[in-house]
């Protein structure tokens, strides 16, 4: 039996996502049973940035909800996450959730290759803005393997299935989680998968999910992107986060080694500024 994790990360109750959610998980073929979380019912606090996560218990310090979803995805074979497009962007918990995720990094083991599928809920055809690639850049540090990502449009709540197509948009989501990777049709990274990249001045292109630069060919049957490993990855491979950990940690080397300097450059802007406290 397998055990699928959904996260919804909209606050509206029987919203899009979370009907996008549960009806992709009754097309799941091999047997399951289904947790859901939404985020918002959660206190994700922001990262603090004291780097702890990295050296002491291995888990966040700041002591808010992020464990108890945390734990739910470890505990899951399987994950579907869903977001509402909130200006041109997924909702904000998620990246919020996301940015506590130097601690996930302790868990590679279990985090590693999970199966996921990603649905981004957008109100306004053609205004989804960057709504996929937050998601699957979610998905990416949660160390998923991506199956398949998804567009949907709807604004009223529900109204993602006035759309009989989307029913069928969530049957083949349900039955691809356990199943082969669905290669996009779109031109995507041929590192990550990804398919959302910067145009950079010297004619190349960066990938936005694995940040890795390559070129583009136009050809007559549309763009071909190439795009090459760079030296310091931090998402393609288990040893990729690895190291990335690795050369986290030091960096407490490297801070008590220039503490001096660092010191000489910061204390002139220390005193003399106006802060707003809450
Ligand atoms: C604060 C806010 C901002 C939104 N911004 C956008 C937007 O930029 N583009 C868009 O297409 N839809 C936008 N929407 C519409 C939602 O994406 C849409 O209603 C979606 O169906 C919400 O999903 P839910 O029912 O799961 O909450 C916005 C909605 C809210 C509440």
């Amino acid at each position: 039996m397998k055990h699928i994790l959904g996260i919804i990360a909209s606050p509206r109750k029987l919203g899009n996502c979370e009907l996008m959610v549960k009806e992709i998980t009754r097309h799941v073929p091999e047997p399951h049973d289904v947790s859901l979380v939404r985020l918002q019912d959660f206190d994700i606090k922001p990262c603090k940035a004291c780097y702890r996560c990295l050296f002491d218990k291995e888990r966040c310090v700041i002591g808010d909800d992020l464990n108890k979803v945390l734990d739910q995805i470890l505990n899951a074979d399987a994950i579907i996450v869903a977001a509402p497009t909130y200006l041109l962007g997924a909702s904000a918990v998620l990246k919020l959730f996301q940015d506590r995720g130097l601690a996930f990094s302790a868990h590679i083991e279990r985090l590693w290759g999970k199966p996921a599928i990603g649905v981004g809920i957008a109100g306004i055809p053609g205004k989804e803005g960057r709504t996929l690639l937050d998601i699957q850049s979610f998905l990416t540090f949660l160390k998923t393997d991506i199956k398949q990502t998804k567009l949907i449009f709807g604004a009223l709540p529900g109204e993602i299935f006035f759309n009989e197509a989307n029913r069928q948009t969530a049957k083949e989501l349900g039955q691809s989680l356990f199943g082969e990777k669905t290669i996009p049709k779109q031109p995507c990274c041929p590192l990550c998968g990804g398919d959302t990249f910067r145009f950079l001045e010297n004619g190349q292109v960066r990938c936005m999910l694995c940040s890795n630069a390559g070129s583009v060919e136009w050809t007559s049957r549309g763009p071909v992107v190439s795009i090459e490993r760079g030296e310091h990855e931090m998402v393609l491979t288990k040893e990729d986060v690895m190291y990335h950990q690795e050369w986290l940690r030091n960096m407490k080397r490297r801070f008590v080694e220039e503490k001096s300097r660092i010191r000489d450059i910061a204390l002139p802007f220390k005193d003399g500024w106006t802060w707003i406290r809450p």
